[in-house]
């Protein structure tokens, strides 16, 4: 089947590699990526591009009835930290955005939709340690609170509807194409461009602060893997566990300093991250994704680190 595919969000960290990746496989013309703003690079030129305002319905069902799309990535969110800032836009960008693009699914018959959530989905009291797919989750910001209701509302409308959406929950996620937007694990990322800038960084989260994090090869690969394994496969609606590594910021350093032997961690002063990456977990079972559509990491600690040097010092 010839596939129309939408990526809304894709000026985003991880819009900019997805579509890249989605226009290899499917051809230029096929996939439209839509934003709220002008790429600043070569999406553009290489291919359709639509501004969307996700909350404006009307413009979206303009592109739903234009492009017919087959299948929809739904990408455009606030993130944990920017979320905090604006609590009532978050939750209405989130959770109305979502609930626009379920509609117009169903009303043009899209084969597949793809929307991610997030570790920030679990709370104080879920488990911390491979935290399972499914325990305790009292998410306590509004950016974790709109994608658990997401994840209720992907269930419902695939239960009700037989829509067939598909969700990873995704960790930090480390990239050095795009920017990332606003999110409590960023350090993770703005750590390399200072080490090679610098050679010193201050972390917003302390030393000892672990997370799980992932490669954006691996999650753009583990997105497409669920976007393409047949329907039968996929046990859950709501959103799949999935994860690559975990570390600290001071583990993330020593790492670092194998290639920069001089470079130096710092700390800030207290930031209010620390109390969003107190409230998630150290590392994810993911045996779920594993077991269902075969998911498998390529990228530790190491090897994550060692691309991300080379590839920001082009
Ligand atoms: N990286 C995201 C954030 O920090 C987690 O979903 O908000």
């Amino acid at each position: 089947m010839l596939e129309k595919i939408l990526v809304i969000g894709s000026n985003g960290q991880i819009g900019t590699e997805l579509v890249t990746e989605l226009r290899k496989n499917y051809g230029d013309s096929n996939v439209i990526a839509c934003d709220i703003r002008r790429p600043d690079y070569d999406i553009k030129n290489a291919g359709p591009f639509e501004f969307v305002n996700v909350l404006e319905k009307d413009i979206l069902n303009e592109i739903f009835r234009k492009y017919k799309p087959t299948q929809v990535y739904l990408l455009a969110a606030l993130l944990s930290a920017t979320g905090e800032q604006n609590p009532k836009l978050a939750w209405d960008l989130n959770m109305n955005g979502l609930l626009n693009v379920l509609d117009l699914a169903i009303e043009y018959k899209t084969a597949r939709i793809y929307w991610p959530s997030s570790i920030a989905v679990f709370g104080p009291n879920s488990p911390k340690v491979q935290t399972p797919q499914y325990c305790v989750m009292d998410p306590n910001t509004v950016y974790g609170i709109s994608k658990l209701a997401g994840e209720r509302w992907c269930e419902y409308y695939f239960q009700r509807y037989g829509l067939d959406i598909r969700s990873i929950r995704y960790p930090g996620l480390i990239s050095w194409k795009a920017a990332p937007g606003g999110g409590t694990t960023d350090y993770a990322i703005h750590i390399f461009h200072d080490a090679l800038i610098k050679g010193s960084y201050k972390s917003f989260l302390s030393a000892e602060t672990e997370l799980p994090m992932m490669y954006m090869d691996d999650a753009i690969r583990g997105t497409i893997a669920l976007m393409d394994a047949p329907a039968e496969k996929i046990n859950i609606r709501s959103s799949y566990n999935l994860t690559g590594m975990s570390f600290t910021p001071e583990i993330l350093a020593d790492e670092i300093k194998k290639h920069i032997p001089n470079f130096t961690l710092g700390y800030t002063e207290f930031d209010p991250r620390q109390n969003i990456a107190n409230s998630w977990p150290k590392s994810i079972d993911d045996s779920s994704a594993q077991a269902d559509w075969g998911w498998k990491p390529e990228f530790d600690l190491s090897k994550m680190t060692a691309d991300m040097l080379k590839n920001l010092k082009k």
